[in-house]
């Protein structure tokens, strides 16, 4: 089964039709019966994404209060450090929206001493299954801190894992396959032609997720939501279909 697919000109029109399609779940989906549960993507590419989601909070407030933030993956660092997607989030959307306020944000304690013990802890915390997982794709096609050819690949059981990568910072926690693959849905987002050649594996028909981990963003059941907007240049490699 193939994500949903949307191609865009360049990364100024993934950040915006990202937003769109965030703001546009939020606005549909989430109600006052059910805590909607988001785990948000790390690296440099999702930040503006948060910060535009917070300019449309502005315009007309998204219902925050009914959401609960948690993180795809965190590097053993602390919340102030320059490496921290919990920084990232914060400085982009949490601080300028201040859900910190009215709704729960759950951080993975990067400076925890003993991150195997950070993993479990924050296992415990997550719902059965994520309403939505932001993910971003590295060049090797790694997604989250799940990276090619490493045991986490394979892990069935547990949800969060501690991981070393070979993207510094190396020591990281991530949530697991397992976690990806019950996600109601995912939305993965790709920019930039280094990702072009990870991304043309991950959308082949055949591959593995040993090689290329971002295919546990693709569907794994019907009703699955899987949506990954590119820019051309991630795209440009893609299988003709
Ligand atoms: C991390 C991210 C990682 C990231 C990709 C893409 O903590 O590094 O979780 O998986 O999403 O490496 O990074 P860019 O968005 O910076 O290209």
């Amino acid at each position: 089964m193939r994500p949903e697919l949307e191609i865009v000109e360049d990364k100024a029109a993934l950040i915006v039709r990202a937003a769109d399609w965030i703001e546009a779940l939020l606005r549909s989906e989430v109600n006052a019966e059910h805590e909607f549960s988001i785990a948000l993507a790390g690296g440099s590419t999702p930040g503006p994404v948060y910060a535009e989601l917070a300019a449309r909070h502005r315009a007309k407030p998204l219902p925050w209060n009914r959401v609960a933030l948690y993180f795809g993956d965190e590097r053993a660092v602390g919340p102030d450090d320059p490496d921290s997607n919990y920084r990232e989030a914060r400085q982009t959307l949490i601080d300028p929206v201040g859900i910190g306020n009215f709704a729960a944000v759950h951080r993975m304690h990067g400076e925890a001493p003993d991150l195997e013990a950070e993993a479990e802890r924050y296992a415990a915390l997550l719902p059965a299954r994520f309403d939505l997982i932001i993910l971003g794709v590295g060049e090797d096609g790694h997604t989250a801190s799940l990276f090619p050819g490493q045991a986490s690949i394979s892990e069935e059981d547990r949800s969060v894992l501690a991981v070393i990568g070979p993207k510094p910072p190396p020591k990281r926690i991530t949530l697991a396959p397992a976690v990806l693959r019950a996600a109601h849905r995912i939305l993965v987002l790709g920019s930039g032609a280094g990702k072009a050649e990870a991304l043309a594996r991950a959308m082949d028909d055949l591959g593995d997720s040993m090689s290329t981990p971002v295919r546990l963003a693709r569907p794994v059941e019907d009703g699955q939501t899987r949506h990954w907007i590119l820019d051309e240049p991630a795209a440009e490699r893609l299988p003709q279909s």
